[in-house]
């Protein structure tokens, strides 16, 4: 299949025009993981194309993101892609050596499958079965070996959640938080990615897994001594006795729960019923 006939299946960009909002630094957390986990992918690629798609109103975390892979990959080109005209009109004239703008939807209009796919506050405002199938349309549009980063995130990004898929399915769930954005990290439940987040009731994986991590942070109150971060990677720790929370790099360990973040085996929480 030609580059032009890879990308041009589909007229009309498949989705619908949502809401717009974003802000300045507001995936910085998210944007930190993807260049430490996946840096070695993108450093594997001559020319690794990243998509980030629905980046909204403005470019700005779309420019964010090209600057933080570009760290990590200095040949990582990027491409953010808007379901709303006004919005890429508006994004166009930032383009530059790299980083370009345009028009489409789940179908990703790009001459080459992406090696990395980021959305962030998209299909949370679609439904749960919506959400699963444009997961299996983003997986089939990959380029090998490549990744989707899909997630939510609190108005000013202190609270993130996001899955990780590669071309098979959803592989992980990571959590991540400010130390002073919540008071026990079931907080962090209002934003559960789409498919998850009608799954947090008694029963679900996903319930047991933040009261697990609930009890966690209390029986670890006594390290809030020595500070919030000492708190949660004690809790994370004691998660890991009885959660597949990777305990290394680059996934896991002290150097990534110090950021109060921690990620978990997608299959211990996915939803009961799943396909
Ligand atoms: C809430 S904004 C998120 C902006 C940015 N990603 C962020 O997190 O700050 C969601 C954006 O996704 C766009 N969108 C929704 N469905 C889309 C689709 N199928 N393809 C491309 N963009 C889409 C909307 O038009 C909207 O601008």
């Amino acid at each position: 299949m030609t580059g032009r006939q890879w990308g041009m299946r589909s007229r009309r960009p498949v989705g619908e025009i949502t809401r717009g909002t974003t802000g300045h630094n507001r995936l910085r957390r998210s944007d930190r993981w993807i260049t430490a986990v996946h840096g070695p992918l993108l450093r594997s690629a001559d020319r690794p194309l990243i998509v980030d798609l629905g980046y909204g109103a403005s470019h700005i975390t779309t420019l964010e993101l090209f600057h933080r892979l570009r760290r990590v990959s200095p040949y990582a080109e990027v491409v953010g892609i808007e379901i709303d005209p006004a919005r890429v009109a508006a994004a166009r004239p930032y383009e530059t050596e790299g980083l370009s703008f345009r028009l489409g939807g789940f179908e990703l209009p790009v001459d080459r499958p992406p090696l990395l796919v980021r959305a962030f506050n998209v299909l949370r405002q679609y439904g749960e079965t919506e959400a699963w199938h444009y997961w299996d349309l983003l997986r089939s549009r990959l380029a090998p070996g490549g990744v989707i980063v899909e997630g939510t995130c609190s108005e000013v990004g202190h609270r993130a959640v996001w899955a990780g898929l590669d071309a098979s399915g959803p592989r992980t769930l990571t959590l991540s938080a400010r130390f002073d954005a919540f008071e026990r990290p079931s907080d962090l439940a209002d934003r559960l990615p789409k498919t998850l987040i009608h799954r947090n009731v008694p029963g679900e994986p996903i319930h047991a897994f933040l009261r697990d991590f609930d009890h966690a942070w209390a029986v670890s109150a006594p390290m809030a001594s020595y500070g919030a971060r000492q708190r949660w990677i004690t809790a994370v720790e004691a998660l890991a006795a009885t959660w597949p929370v990777p305990r290394r790099p680059r996934l896991g360990g002290p150097s990534r729960w110090r950021l109060g973040e921690v990620t978990v085996s997608w299959d211990a929480v996915a939803p009961t019923g799943a396909r």
